[in-house]
């Protein structure tokens, strides 16, 4: 077969350069060679995260999947949370909060959604005082982004309160901003925009999170967002890590931050310009695909202020999705159906990482073609 491209909302296509970094022999993760190896990631993961230069926050990387990250940001706060729950990543959010004894609320609604930050604000204060609020940045189940600058306004009312953000399929595809926008702790994993295989995690928190966290008890082993965050500092991980992804992953964030992934009309980008290079690409690819969706009379399932730059949610319009993915399957290109509740009802194309706006018209032309002959 020739080509099979997986534009389904993660895990994304990985360039063969990054599948040969995990090919590499192996070495002992408590060698030279690996130190040397976790201290090629903390530039990258600053520009990912998007560090200020007087920044107090701390990077690290973890080998688990995100949903461990979930947890391990859950142990390091106080016992009252509040979750904003708009989609099936964010209610898991709020089921770990719940399993790991913390007094969970939420603040629900439907998939498709945002939230009002009125809403936010008046649950904080009515219901408060709480120790943290959970937020899903990109809903990569139905292709909503909440802007982080509007949670962090609210809490700006509520500075005791920890912000905790899912940036699963936000990171690398779109800009943080970590310290303007206020976020205590942040991760993801890195099979979405940062287009590597999954199996480690990325993350930032906050000096005054780190504080927190050394406060509370029972943060367990594994997940001990301490012992992670030092461990890596230390370059003395608390386990094995997944050493093959550390080259990967070192790899990648060199090649992001040196242009080598961007098309041609940014080529020569270095540094903080390349990523932005690299999150505008993602909002063109976000505008070529409602652009598709609407010239074939179908409309998007968030409203255009939310739509992601990573991952767009179609309304399938009645159309049959699992005819229109198997007649996208037979010309190279998988897309995914819709998530849960939406399957069946929405599909969805995750064009993020190291996807170009070439492929995606390739791919939107045969889209073209199935939804006409499905009509
Ligand atoms: C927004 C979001 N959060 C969390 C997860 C869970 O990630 P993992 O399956 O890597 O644990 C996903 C997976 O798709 C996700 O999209």
């Amino acid at each position: 077969m020739a080509q099979n491209l997986l534009w389904i909302p993660g895990p994304t296509h990985v360039r063969p350069e990054i599948l040969a970094e995990c090919a590499r022999p192996m070495i002992g993760h408590r060698s030279k060679a690996m130190t040397a190896l976790t201290e090629r990631l903390d530039p990258g993961l600053k520009l990912a995260f998007g560090l200020a230069p007087s920044s107090t926050a701390h990077v690290a990387v973890h080998t688990t999947s995100a949903t461990g990250m979930m947890e391990s940001a859950l142990k390091g706060v106080g016992p009252k949370v509040l979750c904003l729950v708009n989609g099936s990543f964010s209610k898991r959010w709020y089921e770990i909060a719940g399993l790991v004894g913390k007094d969970a609320h939420k603040l629900e609604v439907p998939m498709g959604q945002s939230f009002d930050p009125a809403a936010v604000d008046k649950l904080l204060t009515d219901k408060g005082p709480f120790d943290a609020l959970t937020l899903v940045s990109n809903e990569t189940s139905s292709g909503v982004r909440t802007p982080l600058a509007s949670i962090a306004k609210v809490l700006a009312k509520h500075p005791n309160v920890l912000f905790l953000v899912d940036l699963v399929s936000y990171i690398a595809g779109a800009p943080v901003d970590f310290d303007g926008n206020r976020l205590d702790f942040g991760f993801a994993g890195v099979q979405k925009a940062f287009a590597l295989p999954p199996g480690i995690s990325v993350v930032c928190a906050s000096q005054r999170y780190l504080d927190t966290a050394k406060q509370q008890k029972l943060r367990g082993f594994y997940l001990d967002p301490i012992k992670i965050i030092e461990g890596h500092e230390q370059r003395a991980t608390p386990a094995t890590p997944c050493i093959s992804l550390y080259y990967a992953l070192a790899k990648q964030l060199e090649d992001i931050t040196n242009g080598v992934t961007l098309p041609k009309r940014d080529q020569g980008k270095t540094g903080a310009a390349a990523w932005q290079a690299r999150f505008d690409k993602h909002v063109r690819m976000q505008q070529q695909t409602e652009a598709w969706a609407s010239s074939n009379d179908l409309r998007m399932l968030p409203a255009p202020e939310f739509q992601s730059p990573t991952i767009s949610c179609v309304q399938s319009g009645g159309l049959d999705v699992t005819k229109l993915i198997d007649a996208l399957k037979a010309k190279g290109h998988q897309i995914g159906d819709g998530y849960g509740d939406l399957k069946g009802k929405t599909f969805r194309i995750g064009h993020m990482g190291d996807h170009t706006e070439e492929s995606l018209a390739e791919l939107l032309a045969f889209a073209d073609d199935a939804v006409q002959a499905l009509r």
